[in-house]
């Protein structure tokens, strides 16, 4: 593999590409790099780069000529892949770095400075624009310094063992789980501790978890993989939601849906007073809601309103359907009737907590739904993405992990200082209107969604 940088700044990117892996696999001739300077194509005395924007505005703008004559000069004879080190490119990624690694033998990486460079470049000379995140850098080489290390190291003969490219974090979709190496017992010295007085200050002793002595390697895979899972879903909610748990994980971690409860709430709610009310049942939320639930392989839908004629009523429309056709049994992917088993009744809050508590052997995790930022003041804000990480951490390797109780209000919302105990609040579904009033039916559909769905993991 080849990699030419395009710079006007040569010597801050060739000190760099003389050291460890890179540096190792140039001197072994696994890769070749080089560096072309866009100054050698200028004809001016004061060899030119930059020119002030057309339209004005600030800083210089990378001239076409000499960036173009120096790409071609990088790109020489045979064909190579151009890419524009730039803010406004696509994220580099692992997924990316693999595909260039294997689809090119010659990449010609563009390094742009001061505020950018002539369009026209980018049009006729540049096949991809990249860039390594979401900061601004003075130019493009330290771009093209990752680009270039990244890369290298997938390519065959220039790492020791291949394997521990592939063992590494973003490769398998979550990130690397923790290593240690000797010594088992590390004495950590504090600064200055002569001046500690108290000994138990000077030093605090720091081991090497159990499970990695002894050899058990089917142990050590496993919490290996625990490692890597809790700490993607804690530092990541956005990798985590695109992670799909593998065969060998299901022991581990056990699907949040299916421990969730959704539990629509008929009192304490608004009314549009802001006085605290009981609203009555609709037809259609027993239905709808149902269908959600089992849409997204949720443990039950409870209906929860303190009059009694009500509970009565879902319980006989949920029934009827259960009458007439009954439900199937897996492996068959449900009916209507499968739909409206899911439904239970109860005439409070604290009856489902205490029905969840008995059923778990723990109590729920309450989360509150609302269209007000503000309610709920004593709960944690999160994204569904940062529940189900969280959630779902809480879950691991438990062995009867406590389910979540996700509360839904009817008529102008969840009356929140009459119900206790509510760890997070989701954070409101936004349109694009000032007015925002979706039914509860469709609520649940887009934060159910939002949660499980399968676009989001
Ligand atoms: N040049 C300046 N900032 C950059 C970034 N974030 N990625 C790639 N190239 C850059």
């Amino acid at each position: 593999m080849k990699f030419t940088v395009v710079t006007i700044l040569p010597e801050l990117v060739e000190p760099a590409l003389a050291a460890g892996v890179v540096g190792r696999a140039r001197e072994a001739g696994t890769i070749a790099v080089g560096t072309v300077n866009p100054r050698d194509f200028t004809s001016d005395r004061h060899r030119t780069v930059d020119d002030t924007p057309y339209g004005g505005g600030p800083g210089m703008v990378m001239k076409a000529e000499p960036l173009l004559a120096a790409i071609a000069a990088a790109v020489g004879v045979e064909p190579a892949h151009r890419i524009l080190l730039t803010p406004a490119g696509r994220p580099l990624t692992q997924a990316r770095v693999r595909e260039l690694a294997a689809a090119h033998r010659h990449l010609v990486l563009v390094c742009g400075r001061y505020e950018g460079v002539d369009e026209r470049v980018i049009e006729h000379a540049i096949d991809e624009e990249l860039s390594i995140g979401d900061y601004v850098l003075s130019g493009g080489e330290l771009g093209a310094l990752v680009v270039i290390d990244a890369v290298a190291r997938l390519v065959p003969g220039v790492l020791g063992e291949p394997a521990s490219a592939d063992e590494e974090s973003h490769s398998a979709g979550l990130l690397e789980y923790p290593q240690y190496t000797r010594p088992p017992k590390l004495v950590l010295a504090v600064a200055g501790d002569e001046s500690v007085p108290d000994a138990s200050l000077s030093g605090v002793v720091r081991e090497v978890p159990p499970v990695l002595f002894g050899g058990n390697h089917a142990a050590i895979a496993s919490w290996r993989r625990r490692q890597s899972i809790e700490r993607t879903a804690r530092r990541r909610p956005d990798m985590f939601a695109r992670f799909a748990p593998a065969k060998a994980d299901r022991k581990l971690v056990t699907p949040l849906h299916a421990r969730t409860h959704l539990a629509l709430v008929h009192h304490p709610v608004h009314d549009r007073t802001g006085a605290v009310v009981t609203t009555s049942l609709t037809n259609f939320d027993i239905h709808d809601l149902a269908r959600s639930s089992l849409t997204y392989g949720l443990a039950a839908y409870h209906i929860v309103t303190p009059i009694t004629s009500q509970r009565e009523k879902a319980e006989h429309i949920a029934r009827l359907w259960l009458d007439d056709t009954p439900a199937r049994p897996p492996p068959s992917s449900g009916s209507r009737a499968n739909a409206l088993a899911l439904v239970r009744t109860a005439d409070s809050i604290e009856t489902v907590v205490a029905e969840l508590t008995a059923q778990y052997g723990r109590p729920p995790r309450i989360v509150a739904t609302s269209a007000r930022t503000t309610s709920f003041p004593g709960a944690a804000r999160c994204t569904p993405e940062e529940l189900r990480a969280a959630a779902t951490v809480a879950g691991l390797g438990e062995e009867r992990p406590e389910p979540l109780l996700l509360l839904l209000g009817t008529g102008w919302g969840l009356a929140d200082d009459r119900i206790p105990n509510v760890a997070y609040l989701l954070s409101p579904i936004e349109g694009t209107a000032d007015w925002n009033h979706l039914s509860v039916r469709s609520a649940a559909a887009i934060l159910l969604d939002r949660l499980f769905g399968r676009a989001s993991g």
